[in-house]
């Protein structure tokens, strides 16, 4: 048992190509779902990112399922002249629950800032019933060179500020090494737990103790349905967000079976 619910995420990124495959995926996950067990028995939070183009056919499938739905990004602007652009307020208003933000892929190849992720998130707050997931994480050079702490800590600190203690009950922290997304090398459950506790502090030190303590910190970067039991089993690892492994319905039930 643990205090903090656990949250399960699979983060489907540029998958899968067409709508078909993406509603066969969808109709698997909702009868592994559906057939063993209610939504109200889900004892872990359990939440899918599609593509926006699935958003509507993900909401549609998964109804009674108990499985949630969440945007890879939103606009940094709220509405008018951005061509290519889809906002905060309408992926909340067709239903959807979470907003990812700082996937490493989003800072590295988009390069967004700490900064455009702190206005993202701001966005995202105004929205009433939306959640973020805030994705942080350092590189492997970074690593290297034990700049792991203080990395989680600019990124932390920048992404959530002018974030009120009343609304942080709305956000998630997902810790995804840059060295273990997509490489199979996953942290391991202490690597991982050092990471989250690192975090933590951070947390605590802006918000106090007791909010820091209610925050949930996910895990991400190469969690299968082998390890994830391991890594759940660190007092603060309170989740997972899923890539590879969340792309079939077989793997990521297993997954969210074994946390
Ligand atoms: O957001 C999840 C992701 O970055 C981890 O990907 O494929 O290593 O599970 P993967």
């Amino acid at each position: 048992f643990k205090a903090r619910r656990p949250v399960i995420a699979g983060n489907w990124k540029l998958n899968p190509k067409t709508i078909a495959e993406a509603s066969q995926l969808l109709k698997l996950l909702h009868a592994n779902f559906v057939n063993h067990r209610t939504p109200a028995q889900l004892d872990v939070e359990v939440v899918v990112f599609p593509p926006f183009p699935f958003l509507l056919e993900a909401l549609l499938v998964l109804q009674g399922s108990g499985i949630k739905v969440g945007a890879q990004n939103v606009a940094l602007q709220t509405s008018g002249a951005y061509t290519g652009e889809v906002s905060a307020s309408m992926v909340r208003s067709i239903g959807v629950d979470y907003v990812m933000l700082g996937h490493s892929e989003r800072r590295a190849i988009f390069g967004e800032s700490d900064v455009d992720i702190n206005k993202k998130l701001h966005l995202c707050l105004a929205e009433p019933g939306l959640g973020v997931i805030l994705c942080v994480g350092e590189t492997e050079d970074e690593y290297e060179s034990k700049l792991l702490a203080s990395v989680c800590d600019v990124q932390i600190r920048k992404g959530l500020k002018g974030v009120s203690i009343n609304d942080i009950s709305r956000i998630i922290i997902a810790y995804e090494p840059v060295w273990a997304i997509g490489t199979g090398k996953v942290a391991t459950p202490e690597q991982a737990q050092v990471a989250h506790t690192v975090i933590r502090k951070t947390l605590a030190d802006v918000y106090g103790y007791q909010a820091a303590d209610s925050v949930r910190i996910q895990y991400g970067g190469s969690v299968n349905p082998e390890n994830v039991d391991s890594l759940m089993s660190m007092p603060d690892v309170d989740g997972a967000l899923v890539g590879g492994a969340s792309l079939t319905a077989d793997s990521f039930t297993r997954i969210v079976d074994g946390s």
